[in-house]
């Protein structure tokens, strides 16, 4: 078992972290939103939200947690092929659930691919629930690139 530290994300990781959405597999999908000038926005919003798990200084986790002001939001929760199987997931997102709670949160949301099993278990088993009936929609925006 690897020693890992959770921290706040700083841009510094951003090409550790974008290899390791890229590496992530179908669970994480990459989008326009995750460029260096769009993670910085992203950042600046909810700093102390966007969260990273270390090993001897080397990120190996990452989950971008949000706070809309009604509701938490999890996003690109990945943790390293490697270091899974040891807790890391599930700590980063215990560690956003709290940052939340402290913000005042009720409820916190995410959206996961159906068959994604590891994740969907991984979010039971800290208590998530499906919600019956819902379908996720989305718009992109005019002029957007999304
Ligand atoms: C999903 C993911 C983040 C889990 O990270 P992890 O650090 O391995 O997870 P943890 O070790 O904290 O596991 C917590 C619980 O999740 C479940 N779980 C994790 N991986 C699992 C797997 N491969 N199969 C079944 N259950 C799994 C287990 O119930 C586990 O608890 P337990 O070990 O006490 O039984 C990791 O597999 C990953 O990065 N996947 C690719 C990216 C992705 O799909 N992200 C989700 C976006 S919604």
């Amino acid at each position: 078992m690897a020693l890992w530290r959770i921290r706040p994300f700083t841009m510094d990781d951003y090409p550790a972290v974008y290899a390791l959405w890229q590496e992530a597999g179908p669970g994480v999908r990459l989008r326009p939103s995750d460029a260096a000038p769009e993670v910085a926005k992203k950042l600046e919003r909810d700093p102390d939200r966007f969260l990273v798990a270390e090993v001897e200084g080397r990120v190996v986790g990452v989950i971008m947690g949000a706070w809309d002001g009604r509701r938490g939001w999890l996003h690109h929760l990945a943790v390293e092929a490697a270091y899974r199987g040891q807790g890391i997931g599930a700590a980063l997102v215990r560690e956003v659930e709290e940052r939340l709670r402290a913000k005042g949160c009720l409820k916190v949301n995410l959206l996961v691919r159906a068959e994604n099993t590891a994740a969907r278990r991984l979010y039971e088993r800290l208590g998530y629930e499906e919600m019956p009936g819902i379908i996720a929609m989305g718009k992109e925006l005019a002029g957007a690139q999304e």
